[in-house]
């Protein structure tokens, strides 16, 4: 017997074919695949955990005049119900609306990140357990993907990506409103630094989105003869790349953003100004 066989492992029984949910032999990995979903999972109960709460909360989420600034939380941003605070929403909003304005807002940013194709994959995953990972069996004995009702909405996605660029204008626009400090002019606070990365990293996570790649440079043949397409496709392709990293960054500051406005809003903290 040579060495190698000596260290061969034992054999493992297998059937081959992968049948979904069916076979006692689910996998031949030895690696952790489970923590990267049972990560996911944590992760995501905890931002859905506190995204609730503070939509409910319908306060603090908004810093005005009285203690000059203009800083709003995203999950807020545009305020459009009815029991806006003063100072917080436009000349529109609606006047039937009478809960808190996150309940309405929140729809469009939670559509679109549920629907987003990278979380379809983590939740897929982590909670579906369907696919559960590569070269591991379904935990379903089903299997009918995207096709049909009820996942076939997820073909919504494209939607939502229109509906989140309008959103991340709105974002914008607050995130420069959050350099007006009514009483004392034109200034920069950590509330405007935090209003401005926030918007940033919204940007960022939907160009980079595949709905976003596909407007750029999809059903073209020829690249030469669209170079404009082309130019913006060249663009979001390395940040398509990145699509996940950018998911969860822009995810973890949306909550921190509205965390930093309602500690302050509450007067747990003051918003230092840096100039
Ligand atoms: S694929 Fe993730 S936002 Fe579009």
């Amino acid at each position: 017997m040579s060495t190698q066989e000596g260290i061969r492992p034992a054999p493992v029984p297998l059937v081959l074919g992968g049948a979904r949910g069916g076979p006692k032999v689910k996998t031949l990995r030895r690696d952790s695949w489970k923590r990267s979903p049972l990560i996911t999972q944590g992760y995501l109960i905890l931002f859905i955990v506190y995204a609730t709460w503070a939509a409910f909360q319908n306060s603090n989420y908004y810093v005005g005049a009285s203690s000059h600034r203009d800083l709003i939380s995203p999950f807020y941003s545009p305020c459009i119900g009815a029991s806006c605070v003063p100072g917080s929403r436009g000349s529109f909003y609606l006047h039937w609306w009478t809960f808190s304005p996150a309940l309405v807002i929140l729809i469009v940013p939670l559509g679109f990140r549920i629907t987003c194709y990278y979380y379809r994959k983590a939740y897929y995953r982590s909670f579906w357990h369907s696919p559960q990972a590569c070269g591991v069996a379904d935990g379903h004995k089903k299997y009918t993907g995207e096709t049909r009702f009820p996942l076939i909405i997820q073909n919504i996605h494209r939607y939502f990506f229109y509906l989140g660029i309008l959103l991340n204008i709105m974002l914008t626009v607050d995130a420069v409103v959050a350099f007006r400090m009514p009483g004392e002019g034109i200034g920069f606070s950590v509330g405007t630094l935090v209003l401005c990365v926030n918007a940033v990293l919204l940007w960022f996570y939907s160009i980079s989105c595949h709905a976003c790649r596909h407007l750029c440079g999809g059903h073209v043949n020829e690249f030469s003869k669209h170079r404009i397409r082309h130019r913006f496709w060249k663009i979001v392709t390395p940040l398509n790349a990145k699509h996940m990293q950018l998911a969860w960054v822009s995810l973890t500051f949306v909550a921190l953003t509205d965390l930093y406005v309602r500690l302050v809003a509450s007067g747990v903290i003051t918003d230092p100004k840096i100039f």
